[in-house]
């Protein structure tokens, strides 16, 4: 837990998150519940789903992005109404509001729910009511993502995106984009350039997870063969020094996903994240939670992991925050309005230190251990 003045100013700070998987906002208790509701079977072989805490506890033993993956995918299968949908993404509204979110860019995976029978139209009426409730209660603004999986068959994507339903969405302004997640470092970002073709010429926004376990190249493949205009993850990004070079003078923005990193073995700490690195070179990029319910970490708990491993100052912060604001998709008028929010909270801690006399690196030394139920 971070110390208090400091927790005060991360809080108030208005977020932009861009790297939320709607599913992975999915906690046990809730997935148990639906389970007994909707009627849905749970491996009986695993000894992990005996009961939310021993699913839970099996969440803080993840060995790699494969080995979450497998219980994520599983846990969406109790997601079956409209209902299920909304409710699970109010909840991540209601947290990501708590946290100072003000703009959320939030992805979903439309092939692993009409992979299961689950008609595409249920999927979107419960997000987009979520996302009108949180637009009224909240005073939350939001873009959907609709993510493809880059361990099925190209030719599966490619169906998928032209689904009528998902087309609409399109057409209609409702999903403002499309993202490439999944198993990483066997999925190439060059099989899915036919994809990322068609997506352009529909005037889509794109984005793919790259860098995440994979090396730089897969960050470069993105931007080169699917035209992507934001990197999710890119932690690898420094493997490639002329790439960095790159992205800092295209203002390409990384969505980093600090305790996920730790969570899913990228890295042993947050600390090892270039961080310190990316400010100093100038890379845009913002911070975000991921998956929270699988990872144990909201984004104000990123935030913190961050500010405990590196002691930043409101100066790196008021770049961090203008960075995450000037790389969101939303229309300009909003990212004035957010830039303006920002610059009142950095007015009013202006001058200010933020490193207590106690100093500020003790406490939390990763994402595990920064708590599965959050703060
Ligand atoms: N789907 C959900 N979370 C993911 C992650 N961290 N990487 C790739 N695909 C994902
Ligand atoms: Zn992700």
């Amino acid at each position: 837990m971070c110390k208090s003045s400091v927790h005060a100013f991360l809080q108030a700070l208005p977020k932009c998150e861009q790297h939320i998987h709607l599913e992975g906002a999915l906690h046990p208790k809730v997935l148990f519940s639906l389970a007994q509701r909707n009627n849905i079977a749970l491996p009986k072989d695993d000894p992990a789903f005996g009961s939310p805490e021993a699913l839970l506890a099996r969440y803080q033993r993840f060995t790699s992005l494969d080995d979450f993956l497998h219980y994520y995918y599983l846990g969406m299968s109790v997601l079956i109404n409209a209902a299920d949908f909304e409710s699970l993404a109010f909840d991540y509204f209601e947290h990501a509001q708590r946290d100072g979110v003000q703009h959320a860019e939030v992805f979903f995976d439309p092939q692993a729910h009409t992979s299961r029978g689950i008609d595409l139209s249920v999927v979107l009426q419960g997000f987009n009511a979520a996302r009108d409730r949180a637009h009224r209660e909240l005073g939350i603004s939001t873009e959907l993502i609709a993510c493809f999986l880059r361990h099925l068959p190209p030719a599966d994507c490619l169906a998928s995106f032209e689904h009528d339903q998902l087309q609409a969405s399109f057409m209609g302004g409702q999903i403002a984009g499309i993202g490439l997640d999944s198993s990483e470092k066997d999925f190439p970002p060059s099989l899915f350039e036919e994809l990322f073709h068609r997506a352009g010429k529909l005037g889509l926004k794109r984005t793919a997870h790259a860098g995440e376990e994979a090396p730089a190249d897969f960050i470069r493949d993105s931007l080169d063969l699917l035209g992507t205009t934001r990197i999710d993850h890119g932690r690898r990004l420094p493997e490639d020094p002329a790439l960095m070079q790159r992205i800092v003078e295209q203002k390409t923005l990384l969505t980093l996903c600090p305790i996920s990193n730790v969570v899913l073995r990228g890295v042993e700490h947050v600390s090892q994240l270039p961080i310190r690195q990316f400010i100093d070179a100038g890379v845009r990029f913002s911070i975000n939670s991921d998956d929270p319910a699988y990872f144990g970490g909201y984004i104000l708990d990123n935030y913190c992991a961050v500010q405990e491993a590196f002691g930043l100052s409101t100066k790196d912060w008021d770049w961090i925050c203008r960075g995450a604001i000037e790389g969101s998709w939303c229309r300009q008028e909003r990212k004035d309005e957010l830039l303006r929010a920002l610059d009142a909270v950095m007015a009013e801690w202006e001058g200010k230190s933020l490193v207590t006399s106690n100093g500020f690196t003790n406490g939390v030394t990763n994402g595990v251990t920064n708590g599965v139920n959050g703060h």
